[in-house]
């Protein structure tokens, strides 16, 4: 059987979605498009922006945006830049951007697990029946000095379970953040089936800030699960391609 589950890929498109509903708006940072007018208000709001191609993937060419004492600096990967002036970060911004449309979203900084930026995937997978399940969270820790945690970058795949004993928070705190994210990825599932046919999967990254709270950065329409094999224990691996088996994932 050939792969069959639907495919979105304007990150714009799919955070609309997300905002129509009232349960799932809450989880969603302020996103809007790339020009000059909302670069200048989100950066009135925000100390840090994250400026994203609308149609990328695997953390490929995002810029972090932080106000410094003297205007504004952008890191791409590890390569950071100043400006004086939010004119000149545009220009620059909107040259590197070129013909691709881009996003502005507000920052979220991101809790640290044993000193290192982490965010979370929910793989979301709906059954033969037509229901919705949140197989799987697994966490992708980033290094201190770059600004996406993507496996393409450099980052590691680690337990959900792991991940949450190297923070801060208290030991309770993971299994209600477990439930939480397990129901928001079905919620997420329900919510985009309202909009458009075919879809058998979805991963959710989520970020967790400082204080504990739940942020999707984003939603895939084809989360890739490959990273998962760097895991000793393959039983996640596993539960992921029993589940989707009836829409053809393989691997
Ligand atoms: N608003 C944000 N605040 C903090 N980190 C972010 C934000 N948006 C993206 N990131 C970081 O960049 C990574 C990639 O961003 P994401 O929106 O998932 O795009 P991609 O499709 O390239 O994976 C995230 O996993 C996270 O580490
Ligand atoms: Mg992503």
């Amino acid at each position: 059987m050939k792969y069959k589950s639907s495919t979105i890929k304007s990150k714009w498109l799919k955070t609309q979605w997300l905002l129509k509903d009232p349960y799932i708006q809450k989880y969603v940072p302020h996103t809007l498009p790339f020009n000059q007018r909302n670069l200048i208000s989100m950066l009135d709001d925000y100390t840090s922006v994250f400026f994203k191609p609308t149609n990328g993937s695997g953390g490929k060419n995002i810029i972090r945006i932080r106000k410094t004492a003297s205007g504004y600096q952008s890191q791409l990967k590890t390569s950071k830049t100043s400006y004086s002036t939010s004119t000149q970060l545009y220009r620059d911004l909107n040259r590197f951007a070129g013909s691709r449309p881009y996003l502005l979203q507000k920052g979220i900084r991101l809790a640290r697990s044993n000193g290192k930026p982490f965010d979370i995937r929910v793989m979301v997978q709906k059954t033969k029946q037509g229901a919705w399940v949140s197989t799987a969270l697994f966490s992708k820790v980033g290094s201190p000095n770059k600004v996406a945690t993507n496996y393409n970058q450099g980052g590691t795949i680690k337990t959900f379970g792991k991940t949450m004993k190297g923070t801060d928070f208290s030991s309770t705190f993971a299994p209600s953040l477990e439930l939480e994210l397990k129901r928001l990825g079905v919620a997420v599932g329900e919510s985009f089936d309202r909009h458009y046919k075919g879809f058998h999967e979805l991963g959710l990254d989520v970020a967790v800030d400082s204080k504990g709270r739940a942020w999707i950065l984003e939603v895939n329409t084809r989360p890739q699960i490959y990273p998962l094999k760097a895991l000793n224990d393959k039983s996640l691996y596993h539960k992921i391609l029993s589940y989707g088996k009836h829409y053809g994932r393989f691997k």
